[in-house]
């Protein structure tokens, strides 16, 4: 349960809540238009009366800000706003240490909050400012990209990415609330919503056929904004993270799932810089349809399954082989060396999401080198094709 009661949560009728039970640390997730302009009474109705401190990026604050300074201002909330560049470059250490000086320049106390107000790249870096700020401040999430509200925002790993390799400095800092406005996605880049269904998809994909199935049938829906749609396919997402999250938070083992096409889609990014050139979500989105074609390639699923995946993908507009990544192509060395480096390696073996079915994916630790050599050689090979 919630520390707050449900009677302190101003609910809406079109608003839906999902709870992420993690005991004393337990917070909800609220899913639903208008949440940011009534950000201000929502925080403070299940926060207290603390001071927060807003960080965002250039291209969130043009469409966004104001509206969240105005509702936390009504409040007598707002304490300043901290605007930083767009883009995976902010999650560094250049960009946390003036990023810290700035909170502490809004005079954020150890009761305030820190309000993150953007996508992945603003919610893991303030959320990790947040961790650390006067040893740990409490942070709310307002997700502002699909990926962000249906993922990142959701489970506490906060965290930037070093120049080894993505996401190795950070830590498990759970926000105390997070507000997912399905009207801010109306400004969200096409590309970026695109990408960001991936991670939705990926949901059905692991571990529920029937949400997937859903999916093929109301994907327009979910792209048009339609409220409904996108409401549900959001709180899906949210609902089946919080499960898992709550069941194992520090990824000692089912929450693994969640990584369901990042062992290949990783090595993706990392060849590509991490760059505009494929995005996280595309990147995954081959990674998942790999990760299919390799299950059956071992015989652990059925025939048929992952054309299907690679059909709903192709339909939407996401890429679903290595011959459609963007510039020169990696090779099956390559894309080793780069999957070694992920940090999901234990012990110098690599992690597999694989699958039995759609909606049923397991953790294969010990997939002999030489079948994924095979493997990728064939991927490669096989270019374009489908
Ligand atoms: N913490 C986690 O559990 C977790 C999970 C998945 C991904 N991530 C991280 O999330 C990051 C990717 O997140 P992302 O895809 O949201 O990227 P992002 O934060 O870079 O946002 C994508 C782009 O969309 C813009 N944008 C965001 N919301 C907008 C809106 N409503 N209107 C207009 N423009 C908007 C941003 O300015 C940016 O240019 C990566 O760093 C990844 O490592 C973290």
């Amino acid at each position: 349960m919630s520390a707050v009661s449900e009677s302190r949560s101003v609910p809406h009728a079109d608003v839906r809540t999902v709870n992420v039970p993690l005991g004393d640390r337990a917070y909800d997730v609220l899913i639903g238009p208008g949440l940011v302009s009534r950000a201000g009474e929502i925080i403070t109705a299940r926060m207290g009366a603390a001071r927060c401190g807003v960080v965002t990026d250039e291209n969130v604050a043009r469409w966004h800000l104001s509206a969240l300074e105005a509702a936390l201002d009504h409040d007598g909330r707002h304490a300043g706003s901290i605007i930083l560049q767009p883009g995976e470059a902010t999650k560094s250490f250049r960009k946390l240490e003036p990023l810290c000086e700035g909170l502490l320049e809004l005079g954020l106390e150890r009761g305030d909050l820190v309000v993150a107000l953007g996508g992945g790249v603003i919610g893991d870096l303030a959320g990790f400012a947040a961790a650390i700020l006067r040893r740990g401040v409490r942070f709310v999430q307002i997700p502002t990209s699909l990926l962000a509200q249906v993922d990142s925002s959701v489970g506490g790993k906060t965290g930037i990415d070093m120049p080894q390799g993505k996401n190795l400095i950070g830590a498990f800092h759970q926000p105390g609330l997070v507000l997912a406005d399905t009207d801010v996605l109306r400004t969200l880049p096409k590309r970026e919503l695109r990408a960001g269904y991936a991670e939705v998809a990926k949901y059905g994909l692991l571990g529920d056929a029937s949400f997937f199935a859903w999916l093929e049938n109301n994907w327009p829906a979910v792209f048009a904004l339609d409220a409904e749609a996108s409401t549900h396919a959001i709180e899906t997402s949210v609902r089946a993270k919080a499960g898992i999250v709550g069941r194992d938070e520090t990824e000692q083992g089912e929450r693994a799932l969640l990584n369901l096409g990042h062992t290949f889609g990783h090595a993706f990014e990392a060849w590509c810089g991490y760059s505009d050139r494929l995005l996280h979500g595309e990147a995954i989105a081959i990674g998942m349809c790999l990760a299919f074609r390799f299950s059956e390639a071992l015989g652990y699923c059925p025939a048929g399954s992952a054309a299907r995946v690679a059909a709903h993908f192709r339909a939407v507009g996401l890429p679903t082989r290595i011959g459609e990544i963007p510039g020169d192509k990696p090779d099956v060395a390559a894309l080793l060396r780069l999957m070694a480096q992920d940090k999901k390696v234990r012990g110098g073996e690599l992690t597999f999401i694989l699958a039995r079915a759609i909606g049923e994916a397991f953790i294969a630790r010990d997939v002999p080198d030489e079948q994924v050599r095979e493997f990728l050689a064939g991927e490669i090979a096989n270019g374009l094709h489908s």
